[in-house]
């Protein structure tokens, strides 16, 4: 008995799919329990894959997912469709399947979990979410009998390549943006990475997964890095704090569970249920936490649980090798359920928690101002947050001359930089918005969120 294979695509990973399988074919074999063949490869250009023996290589998915003599079917392809309907048909006709289709799962995951659970094979897709480090099968099977209350992270290399290039050269976006495509880690189009869009389809796989909750990229709230400038940068630096895209997804305890661990969106109001909260943006963290020190194109993900505390994950979250590896995993463990005559775990969506939209969920700003510098600026000013419920939690004034003309002054004015406590991100986004209207604000130079990650307040090097 041999586990038979067909391989949708083969571009970077596929390659790589294609090269660990050959030469890996005896150890493989022998960890599985029987040899792992390839049946064939769908690509769209035969003539541009001379290390797969071309015998193997076909133009017709279609008719490779339909052969009898495939047990397993791989796709690298990406992309809605024809991914989705390849997939359902190798699931109906009782073959398992191996993805690292981000965008499929996070848009439509549940049709395929669904399938696969009707026709009783297996759906895995390790590769999907942070390349090769090792995170779904650990929430999945790990953590299974624990309750995972946040999983926030870095899952999008091209973006954390481009932040950690301007920190460390005071480059603006465009011109580190432009390196990250001279080097390779942006693509042309780097809508997907600098929008946060890639980011947030794993964060909805890992939403789904850590809650049992059905969550899919619609959910999930998203912001990019576009806006990001090097005086953000430096503005963070000079309260002890990094920048980051974050992908986070917090359980959002119902009335009477108290708080989540020093979470943003942890406070339950009364009556309220149980729900979950999953959402992108480039936030402020403290360099304290072990996310801020993740540098280049790395990968990492900090989980926490109720039993298990704070767990972190870090490696290589793109790249040919890297991600070959994670389908790789995947592989060999749906070849062992199919040899031993079993199946890996099912979809978890039992708890079917509610997404409370962005505007709920309770986050802290930090705002920096231009303003006219006279009497009267600060109270305006804070008698916006106040109107609003929004407690200041540092205030800091720089440009005015403490001892200048007040005509002069009022002609240079001041650069007002506020850090709020947590308060509902529909409340701060209003503030900002009545901020920019008022007479004595003469622009709202930057917007960012302050995430301290479970660290405590002073930890941001704002008084508390
Ligand atoms: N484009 C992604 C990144 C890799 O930059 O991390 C694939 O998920």
């Amino acid at each position: 008995m041999s586990v038979r294979v067909a391989l949708l695509g083969c571009g970077t990973v596929g390659t790589e799919v294609v090269r660990l399988l050959e030469d890996q074919a005896g150890d493989l074999a022998a960890r599985v329990g029987a040899p792992i063949e390839l049946a064939g490869v769908a690509v769209r250009r035969p003539g541009r894959h001379p290390g797969v023996r071309q015998e193997l290589l076909t133009t017709d998915p279609a008719a490779l997912v339909a052969r009898d003599d495939v047990d397993v079917v791989v796709e690298v392809v990406g992309g809605i469709e024809p991914a989705r309907s390849l997939l359902l048909q190798a699931i109906k006709s009782g073959k398992s399947v191996v993805t690292a289709n981000k965008a499929l799962l996070a848009e439509d995951g549940a049709t395929l979990a669904e399938a696969a659970d009707a026709a009783g094979v297996d759906l895995y897709y390790e590769a999907s979410v942070a390349g090769a480090i090792p995170l779904l099968r650990p929430l999945r099977e790990s953590l299974a009998g624990d309750r995972i209350t946040r999983v926030a992270g870095i899952v999008n290399g091209t973006t954390n390549f481009i932040l950690s290039a301007m920190a460390t050269s005071g480059a603006g976006y465009a011109e580190a943006l432009e390196e990250a495509t001279r080097l390779g880690y942006a693509e042309a189009d780097p809508t997907a990475d600098v929008d946060g869009y890639d980011a947030a389809s794993k964060a909805a796989i890992l939403a789904t997964i850590a809650f049992h909750t059905r969550v899919t990229a619609a959910d999930v709230h998203c912001e990019g890095i576009r806006t990001v400038t090097a005086a953000d940068i430096a503005a963070a630096e000079g309260l002890g704090c990094a920048i980051k895209l974050l992908a986070i997804c917090e359980r959002v305890p119902g009335a009477g569970r108290g708080t989540a661990a020093g979470g943003a969106g942890g406070v339950g109001e009364l009556g309220a249920p149980e729900s979950v909260s999953a959402r992108v943006y480039p936030a402020m963290i403290p360099l304290s936490h072990p996310l801020a020190s993740v540098g280049e194109a790395f990968n990492a993900v900090f989980v926490e649980a109720d039993a298990a505390g704070q767990l972190m994950f870090y490696g290589q979250g793109a790249g040919g090798a890297p991600t070959a590896s994670a389908v790789l995993g995947d592989l060999v463990a749906v070849a062992r359920n199919r040899v031993g005559g079993g199946r890996g775990p099912r979809e978890s969506a039992y708890a079917s928690l509610p997404v409370r939209p962005i505007g709920d969920v309770l986050t802290r700003y930090h705002v920096s101002l231009e303003v006219a510098d006279r009497t009267g600026v600060l109270s305006a000013v804070a008698g916006e947050f106040a109107r609003r419920g929004v407690s200041i939690a540092a205030v800091r004034q720089t440009g005015g001359e403490a001892d200048g003309e007040q005509s002069a002054r009022e002609q240079q004015g001041a650069r007002l930089v506020v850090v709020t406590h947590g308060a509902p991100d529909s409340a701060l986004a209003a503030t900002v918005e009545a901020l920019a209207g008022l007479d004595v604000v003469r622009g709202v130079e930057s917007v960012l969120r302050v995430e301290g990650l479970g660290r405590p307040v002073s930890t941001l090097g704002v008084a508390g």
